[in-house]
């Protein structure tokens, strides 16, 4: 017997050190020392000529060298193989490419999106305001005094005893008032809060506001204006209802039905049987609230209204439950 197995083992190991190895030349270092004819094999075979005293102590030696060694070659292998197909495997061009996923806007965006859209067609600039109001601007000026039964028509909630989260939009009507003299046509679309949580209500809505204000401006306008809206928002088709209603910072003030866009005037559950669907609230603008704002009560007159966006949507998109919004399942978000 010309090497020991230690030797064998040594000349393994260098063999395998030379850098850079291909999968193939560590295939050949298998069958060199492993394979039928390799060396550890030949040792083992060998066994049988040594003096009976060596011969347990040689075997149990040549079976933990086989077993160390293909474990290494192995591992080797792997290595070669990864750096092989990192480098050398084809690319397919005909293959199509990885989509990456893409986001959509979420349908309150959208709706928002629209009905903005439609009034800024019609001349109306946006503004905005803040969403922690005081209690002047979210009530007192909009002649909804202290202790006043209309406070409860919104449950609110309190920051400290003078600030608000606002509860509507309507707000943004007094800061806009207050900062230019007419004619003043805007729209405010933003975040509202009510302390409220059910099938149809959530804290958190989103609403628009619109503000008319000029000289001549009667209800006519407001409802011109408010029938090209829903005809451009659903279609030509879907008729609107004044219903006589109050608010405090309107006189008069309705509510606005639109035809149940489900059944169309027939009656269905959507509509509770009346045929009819309520999207929003509008009147003139209350005297009192241009006395607030310093305007001429005299000289102009103006029209007002706000409108719950997620309850369009719900409508335009036949949606029954107004939570689905907010739960950001991507298994409703992506039908939009
Ligand atoms: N602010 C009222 C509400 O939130 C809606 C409204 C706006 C009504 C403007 C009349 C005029 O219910």
């Amino acid at each position: 017997m010309e090497k020991t197995i230690a030797q064998i083992k040594a000349d393994a190991l260098d063999a395998l050190k030379e850098n850079d190895m291909a999968p193939q030349a560590i295939q050949d270092l298998v069958v060199k020392f492993l394979g039928r004819k390799g060396e550890v094999t030949q040792f083992l075979r060998n066994i049988s000529k040594l003096p009976a005293a060596q011969r347990p102590m040689a075997g149990k030696q040549a079976n933990a060298l086989k077993k160390e060694l293909s474990a290494i070659f192995d591992e080797a292998l792997d290595v070669a193989n990864n750096r092989a197909g990192q480098t050398e495997a084809p690319i397919d061009v005909s293959l199509p490419g990885r989509k990456k996923p893409r986001g959509t806007y979420h349908p309150i965006t959208q709706v928002n999106q629209q009905i903005c859209d439609i009034f800024t067609k019609m001349g109306f600039d946006i503004a905005e305001g803040p969403e922690v109001e005081n209690d002047y601007h979210n009530f007192e000026a909009l002649n909804i005094p202290k202790n006043h039964p209309a406070r409860d028509m919104q449950d609110t909630f309190y920051v400290s005893d003078n600030i608000v989260l606002r509860t509507h939009t309507s707000p943004i009507q007094v800061r806009v008032m207050e900062k230019q003299p007419p004619p003043v046509r805007v729209i405010a679309p933003g975040k509202v809060y009510r302390c409220d949580s059910d099938l149809t209500h959530t804290p958190m809505f989103h609403q628009v506001e619109g503000l008319f204000v000029d000289e001549n401006v009667s209800f006519g306008d407001l409802k011109g204006v408010l029938t090209a809206f829903v005809h451009q928002m659903f279609d030509d088709q879907t008729s609107l209802r004044f219903r006589p209603s109050f608010f405090p910072f309107t006189e008069p003030s309705a509510e606005v039905d639109i035809l149940c866009v489900m059944c169309r005037g027939k009656g269905c559950r959507v509509c509770s049987r009346t045929g009819w669907l309520e999207v929003l609230g509008s009147g003139m603008v209350h005297p009192a609230v241009f006395e607030n704002v310093g305007y001429d009560t005299n000289r102009y007159a103006g029209f007002a209204f706000g409108m719950g966006v997620e309850r369009i949507a719900m409508l335009k998109y036949g949606i029954d439950d107004l939570r689905r919004f907010f739960e950001n399942d991507l298994r409703f978000l992506n039908q939009f």
